[in-house]
């Protein structure tokens, strides 16, 4: 096995996916926004605030360099906007966890930690400039994918086991 990223909009519940899986298999698991955060040592909202996002998104860039030379036989949740960094086929096999806007806001407002949910993410302060970054991103995610797994109306077991299925063989 190689490398398998996890790529999605906020929300749709990359993580937890990954927790899953880690579950299921035994994998070990790293996060792009963990790595920035522990590079920085501060979180993700404090560099977007002090530094800007062109400034996090050099920081996106450098991660996958490294994780394209360093990482093998790992699954590598990111962050939303991660894909955008060049040659992420190169980091292993990607997978877009798709679902529709409303759904995955709705997902985020029926955590019980909503509110911190939405306020760590600087990108979704407003719903409606997210709506439009998601209608933007929908069909970049699908262009970069590997493989595309539908999320909507399926519990993290079920996609977990979908994912080994057709990414972790
Ligand atoms: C971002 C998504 C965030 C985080 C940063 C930027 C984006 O990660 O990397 O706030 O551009 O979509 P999550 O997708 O885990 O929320």
């Amino acid at each position: 096995m190689t490398n398998v990223l996890l790529i999605g909009f906020m929300g749709v519940g990359k993580g937890t996916i990954s927790r899953e899986i880690v579950k299921q298999s035994g994998i070990i698991a790293l996060d792009t926004d963990d790595i920035i955060e522990s590079m920085e040592n501060r979180k993700i909202k404090k560099i977007f605030e002090e530094e800007g996002e062109v400034y996090f998104r050099a920081l996106e860039r450098r991660v996958a360099i490294w994780l394209s030379h360093s990482v093998r036989d790992t699954l590598i949740s990111t962050g939303g906007g991660f894909y955008k960094v060049p040659n992420l086929n190169f980091i292993g096999t990607v997978v877009y966890l798709y679902s529709d806007f409303d759904s995955l806001y709705e997902r985020i407002l029926n955590h019980p930690n909503a509110k911190s949910k939405l306020t760590k993410r600087p990108l979704f302060k407003e719903i409606d400039k997210a709506k439009a970054l998601f209608e933007i991103r929908a069909p970049e995610y699908e262009r970069v994918a590997d493989i595309v797994v539908d999320v909507r109306h399926k519990d993290a077991l079920q996609i977990a086991k979908e994912i080994m299925k057709k990414a972790m063989k």
